[in-house]
């Protein structure tokens, strides 16, 4: 019986597969389509008029067997409707490439935007899969070299000195007349093959080829409500997040998710990036790291005091419920062996340097039970952590106890997340969750989609019973979950060591400060026509400012998904413009003359902003570029400075997306808190900041303990750089709210 419903099973999934690449191949148009096309085409062939103007006829002469008159009608109608899906796919593509709509103010619509609109609902507006838009996106476009060159120097003419602008440029112009535009023409040739002439190198280089530790560096992480804990139970919290997880997995797989949008419209966005978020793990490798990514993932991995355990998730190809899958954990929680020797320090491998990770796999981990251990984690739909602390804002020190649970989600003990795995979750024994994930295969947005949905169906959806336990049957014999076994030699126990003296190291030294600002938000914000986006990067701009007492290189993530296979591009968002209003504002300047240049600061950014989404980005161009000439084994000056250029301030807004799910009247306190990453400079700052509903914003600011500028006493540093932040917030709304 097992045996048969697994094929059943199967079989459904099978099934499934087929039936979706058959809808989403024929996108814009449907299956059914295919018989109306069919039925007219005999219809009027019935009526005696040929709708192919002879071309059936012709068709028919020229095949070399008699074929019978209908079935060549039907080969005919089935090529006439399969170029209509092509055109309609071409006009889709062409109708996406266009841009324009972005740039232009509300009730300011050029005529071609007022065509476009509709054109665009007409064609997108039937129900799509998730990948049913892919074919149909637009690729990025490579710029021309002129226009990258100059936008760089205007991003960078407000930090450099004269002297310093004018060796620059200098060696920009040269770039530009010589070496530049044979890179160029490199680049252009590879743009006419690659879906996306960014994105495969940019995960190479930029992520899987970097050998330092991706602990804290890379990895990212998501919090878990701010106010509440819908279960204080750990087992059930577990229970439900695990299964809101895996239904999310369905929905992926089955491709009942609806695609991304812009926004506010119907512009579709790529979905590439759910395709690696489970089954998923990045390997090491001594020069470069590789994703791998299986097809049949059944289990999770659980980590709990030192010991790791496999935890199947179906039953004869069903879904656990969530109070089974309670039950389990609950059973895990109650084992009391103690972990084997070497076992409970050895996530550390992933926490440290890339190299020693590799060579210790390879040597140690590639036969024998340690194979099929590591295997087990490596081949998990996910990692879970059962971290036996009491994490979250409460206790006598709420703030305090905010910021630990941020480093306790970025690095942990640095050895009980499996920082590989494509996201790791953590309940930890209070019920608070949270999760870390690894960057290379999807960025922040893809995964905070991933972790709302969570969030959201674990505490509405399924819900818990008064006494906080999971809903749902539960089928008494199911098999306990399985303790991995290892056999880990000496050698590598001091690996373990070493990674994780280098992994404690570098977790030491990060500083993280999260608050949430309650001043006022994205409401009063638009009351005053200003993008919420811009506002809070002016503010920070100047909370720098104040700070260290100048400006800095200021990375602000945007991304590229109007694009096929898109990630992210930089805006440098100081900008001369935010620049002169800060100078201006901190010099006294009267207030008629700040109000001009902040509304001129804030228009600037969002056209930054907007010309990085739509691939008029510096940044990317810059990087395929340095990247072309490494292999073609040339030096570029200009472009090893450009790169080397430190980011002292990384920023990055986490979106939420559905909003939907949150019911903020009803139930406020179920306020998300977002995520963060750790600084990006060794001496600047991490900011990441979620918008959250009309009156709140979130941030979540790192730096490093380390660096000199910063005062090193630790209670002082938190307490200032909060003040820092808020403060210039406060600053930017009372003078914004003067009148
Ligand atoms: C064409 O269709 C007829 C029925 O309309 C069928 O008997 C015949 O086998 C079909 N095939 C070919 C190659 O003609
Ligand atoms: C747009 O269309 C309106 C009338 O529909 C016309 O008056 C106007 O000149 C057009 N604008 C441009 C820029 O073509
Ligand atoms: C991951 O594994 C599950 C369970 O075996 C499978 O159904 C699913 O298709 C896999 N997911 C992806 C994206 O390959
Ligand atoms: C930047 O600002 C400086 C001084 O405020 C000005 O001289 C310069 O023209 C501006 N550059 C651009 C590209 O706006
Ligand atoms: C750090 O600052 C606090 C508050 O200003 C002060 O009480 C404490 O003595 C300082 N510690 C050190 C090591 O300087």
């Amino acid at each position: 019986l097992h045996i048969s419903f697994v094929k059943l099973s199967r079989g459904y999934k099978y099934s499934t597969r087929q039936q979706n690449s058959l809808i989403k191949g024929v996108y814009p148009a449907s299956p059914s389509s295919w018989l109306f096309v069919a039925i007219g085409i005999l219809a009027t062939m019935y009526m005696q008029s040929d709708p192919s103007m002879g071309l059936i006829t012709k068709i028919q002469q020229h095949l070399p067997l008699r074929v019978h008159n209908g079935n060549v009608t039907l080969v005919f109608s089935t090529l006439l409707w399969l170029s209509l899906i092509l055109a309609l796919r071409f006009c889709l593509k062409l109708l996406l490439s266009y841009h324009q709509w972005m740039f232009e103010k509300h009730g300011r619509m050029s005529n071609t935007t007022k065509v476009w609109v509709p054109l665009v609902r007409l064609l997108s507006s039937r129900k799509p899969l998730l990948y049913s838009y892919q074919s149909s996106l637009p690729h990025l476009p490579v710029p021309a070299i002129q226009d990258t060159v100059s936008r760089y120097l205007e991003s960078v003419r407000p930090l450099l000195t004269d002297p310093e602008f004018k060796r620059m440029s200098d060696l920009a112009n040269e770039f530009e007349s010589n070496l530049g535009n044979r890179l160029q023409r490199y680049l252009k040739l590879k743009a006419l093959w690659a879906t996306n002439y960014v994105s495969d190198w940019w995960e190479e280089y930029v992520y899987l080829r970097s050998r330092g530790p991706i602990m804290v560096n890379s990895n990212y992480y998501g919090m878990d409500f701010l106010y509440v804990t819908p279960t204080s139970v750990q087992a059930a919290r577990a229970g439900n997040t695990i299964t809101a997880l895996l239904l999310y997995r369905r929905k992926v797989n089955r491709e009942e998710l609806k695609p991304s949008r812009v926004p506010g419209t119907v512009i579709p966005l790529c979905a590439a990036q759910c395709e690696r978020m489970f089954n998923t793990t990045r390997t090491p490798g001594v020069e470069t790291d590789v994703l791998q990514h299986w097809l049949d993932s059944e289990f999770v991995a659980v980590y709990h005091r030192g010991r790791y355990f496999r935890l199947w998730v179906y039953r004869a190809g069903r879904l656990l419920s969530p109070r089974e899958i309670e039950d389990q954990i609950q059973r895990i929680l109650d084992d009391a062996s103690p972990p084997l020797p070497g076992e409970e320090k050895l996530g550390a491998l992933t926490a440290g340097d890339r190299i020693p990770w590799a060579q210790m796999r390879k040597q140690y981990f590639s036969s024998g039970v340690n194979k099929r251990s590591l295997d087990i984690i490596e081949r998990a739909a996910f990692f879970v952590t059962l971290d036996d602390e009491e994490q979250g804002m409460r206790g006598d020190d709420p703030e305090g106890n905010l910021d630990r649970y941020a480093k306790s989600l970025l690095h942990g003990k640095c050895y009980d997340r499996w920082f590989d795995k494509s996201f790791s979750v953590v309940i930890y024994k209070n019920g608070k969750s949270g999760l870390n994930a690894e960057h290379s295969w999807a960025d922040a947005p893809t995964v905070a989609h991933l972790w709302e949905y969570t969030l959201a169906t674990d505490a509405f959806q399924l819900g818990y019973t008064e006494d906080g336990h999971c809903k749902g049957d539960v089928e008494p014999s199911l098999p306990q979950p399985q303790r991995l076994v290892w056999n880990i030699p000496a050698e590598v126990q001091a690996q373990v060591s070493s990674s994780l003296a280098v992994a404690q190291a570098l977790a030491d030294d990060v500083d993280c400060h999260v608050f949430p600002f309650r001043e006022f938000g994205k409401g009063r914000i638009k009351k005053c026509r200003v993008s919420p986006d811009a506002f809070i990067q002016i503010s920070l701009q100047l909370a720098y400012y104040r700070d260290r007492g100048g400006f800095c290189l200021t990375y602000e993530a945007s991304m590229t998904r109007l694009f096929r296979e898109g990630r992210t591009e930089t805006v440098r968002s100081c900008s001369n413009e935010s620049c002169a209003f800060i100078t201006a504002l901190e010099s006294g300047e009267t207030e008629e003359e700040c109000r001009r240049l902040f509304q001129l600061a804030s228009e600037r950014h969002q056209n930054l902003y907007r010309m990085a989404m739509t691939g008029a980005g510096i940044d990317r161009h810059l990087f395929c570029l340095y990247v072309v000439s490494k292999y073609l084994g040339v030096e570029s000056p200009f472009l090893k400075e450009v790169l080397s250029e430190p980011w002292r301030l990384s920023t990055s807004q986490t979106p939420v997306q559905q909003m939907n799910l949150f019911d903020l009247k009803n139930h406020p306190d179920f306020i998300s808190l977002g995520g963060g990453f750790g600084p990006v400079a060794d001496d600047g700052y991490g900011v990441s900041y979620i918008i959250v509903g009309e009156d709140m914003v979130n941030f979540h600011v790192s730096s490093k303990y380390s660096c000199s500028q910063t005062v090193s006493n630790v209670s002082v540093i938190q307490t200032q750089k909060a003040r820092m932040f808020i403060l210039a917030l406060s600053i930017l709304k009372c003078w914004f709210y003067a009148d």
